[in-house]
């Protein structure tokens, strides 16, 4: 039995010591670049470079060279997944959880050069890259744990003369779809769920990240899971599609935009030929989080968690802020000092320890926070900016907005990059009324010091993860279960106590005891 869960210690960076040997760690893996990332179906693997993993501060230097996945290896990982099922899904569930054990064990070891990947392949900067590989231990330490609750299934009420039992049994074939944002610890939630609960999975990465979601397939492989049990198909939105048409796959766990999100819940309810089943639809989507500031908020505690909330890893989290609610007899002095905050943030290159903002993902990342950044300018919105520096990367400047006009696409659809607007509102209500009216529920943060006001808005707020007098981005494994309402998401929460039970169906079986003639 292992030990009580607690999580996995973040790195001590303030030690010189410690960004020594993050320095080394990423000189290491600049020798070893480019990766080469195999598909992987079954025990076959198959080396490619159709598919360029490129880093973002420096787009000429390719980080991984992928294979990409065809229609005929969706087929063939899925088949594998079906002998996968029987093999892994018959083991002990604490079979299963040493392996998810061994494999947290794999990662720990190689923490830091993980880490740097992130650094290379993503543009984390080091704490969002430290944190993003000890987030992916906590998922497989946890999800470990909770398969052995799970196998016991739950008490029933018994009568004499029959005995009644509920167990827990996995779906089958579940296929993983991953965003590049955190490219080890959501592919390993939702990879490693879908295992604790004896499924076997096909694993379809972000397009932009699939060194780092190779990383966690060698450490699964190693840790025990036997390769019918996870499948590791690199390539596009294509692949993904196939994997979620495939008649075969029970379930799909997805991670990604609302757009994606709606194709994948459209194309899973289809029944197809040989189909007997209906799929399951786990999905993750994006957010538009709002932070609601009342006239009794602790600026000193507001303006900090607000800005790295809004610009750390240059606003690219789902949970991350983008819209903030300020009562307006405190407005124009949130406002001031927002900006003096925005205008003090260093964007530079993540490896550059003291970087609060990064170049974003790609160039079409880029070119669509700039439209937004136009946007906010046509209207005159544009309060305060923190430059890029010269030279390649897809920089974004850190954009502070506010006095937006009402139906702004600014103010309502997700940006997903390092513009955060600030808007009046009369009263804490009317900044409900606000967040009310949003198609998206995913994170939301009050300030105030008044515990009635907490109240109404705890009453009040649809969101997934309300965060109070506090960033609210980092949410941490088994403390700030993680997911969203709405047209923000379909799941039971990520890192919670439920999470896995949409990887299992439930088997009820009642017997008559009473029968004559019965050996026992
Ligand atoms: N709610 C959450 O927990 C959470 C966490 C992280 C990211 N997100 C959201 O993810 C988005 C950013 O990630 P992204 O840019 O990688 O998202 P995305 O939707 O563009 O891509 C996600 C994955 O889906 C695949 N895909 C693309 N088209 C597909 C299709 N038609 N069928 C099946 N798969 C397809 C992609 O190849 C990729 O692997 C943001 O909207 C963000 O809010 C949400």
């Amino acid at each position: 039995m292992p030990t009580a869960f607690a999580n996995e210690p973040i790195l001590e960076l303030r030690r010189s010591a410690v960004r020594d040997q993050l320095a080394e760690a990423l000189a290491g893996l600049d020798r070893e670049l480019p990766l080469s990332v195999p598909v992987l179906v079954g025990a076959d693997a198959r080396a490619g470079a159709e598919l360029v993993s490129t880093d973002p501060g420096s787009p000429d230097r390719v980080v991984a060279n992928a294979g990409r996945a065809t229609g005929a290896d969706v087929d063939a990982a899925v088949a594998e997944a079906r002998r996968g099922r029987s093999t892994w899904g018959a083991a002990p569930a604490g079979d299963r959880a040493s392996a998810l054990i061994a494999a947290a064990a794999w990662l720990r070891e190689r923490r830091l050069r993980i880490a740097a990947l992130e650094v290379r392949e993503c543009a984390k900067p080091w704490p969002e890259a430290d944190a993003d590989v000890c987030e992916a231990i906590d998922f497989l330490e946890y999800y470990a744990r909770l398969a052995l609750e799970l196998e016991k299934g739950r008490p029933l009420l018994q009568v004499p003369g029959e005995r009644n039992e509920l167990r827990y049994v996995p779906r089958g074939v579940v296929a993983v779809i991953s965003p590049w944002n955190f490219p080890l610890a959501i592919p390993c939630g939702m990879t490693s769920a879908a295992l604790a609960a004896g499924n076997a999975v096909v694993l379809k990465p972000a397009e932009q990240a699939p060194a780092l979601s190779h990383q966690l397939v060698q450490a699964l492989r190693a840790g025990g899971v036997p390769p019918e049990a996870i499948s590791f198909l690199p390539g596009e939105g294509d692949v993904g599609a196939a994997l979620v048409a495939h008649p075969e796959v029970h379930a799909i766990a997805f991670t990604g935009s609302l757009a994606v999100g709606r194709e994948i819940v459209a194309s899973a309810a289809q029944l197809r030929d040989g189909q007997n089943h209906f799929k399951q639809v786990v999905a993750e989507l994006g957010g538009k989080n709002c932070v609601i500031v009342a006239s009794d908020a602790d600026l000193d505690e507001a303006v900090p968690a607000i800005v790295g909330s809004a610009f750390n890893y240059a606003g690219q989290k789902c949970s991350a802020a983008s819209r903030v609610l300020v009562h307006e007899a405190i407005a124009d002095q949130l406002l001031e000092r927002l900006a003096g905050s925005v205008q003090t943030l260093i964007v530079g290159q993540a490896e550059t320890l003291g970087t609060d903002v990064p170049p974003v993902i790609e160039r079409e990342a880029q070119e669509r926070v700039r439209r937004y950044e136009q946007a906010a300018r046509d209207a005159g919105g544009i309060v305060a900016q923190a430059e890029p520096p010269e030279g390649g990367g897809w920089f974004c400047p850190a954009t502070l907005a506010a006095a937006l006009p009402e139906g702004s696409p600014v103010l309502d659809e997700e940006i997903f990059g390092p513009l955060l607007a600030v808007q009046r509102v009369r009263d804490v209500e009317h900044a409900c009324d606000v967040v009310d009216g949003l198609s998206y529920a995913l994170t939301g943060g009050l300030f105030t010091r008044d515990p009635a006001i907490v109240r109404q808005v705890r009453l009040r707020s649809p969101v997934g993860n309300l965060y109070i007098n506090r960033g609210i981005t980092g949410a941490m494994v088994a403390r700030q279960p993680f997911g969203g309402n709405r047209l923000s998401g379909t799941g039971l929460k990520a890192g919670g106590p439920d999470y896995l039970l949409q990887f299992v169906e439930q088997r009820a079986v009642s017997e008559n005891t009473m029968r004559h003639g019965l050996e026992v």
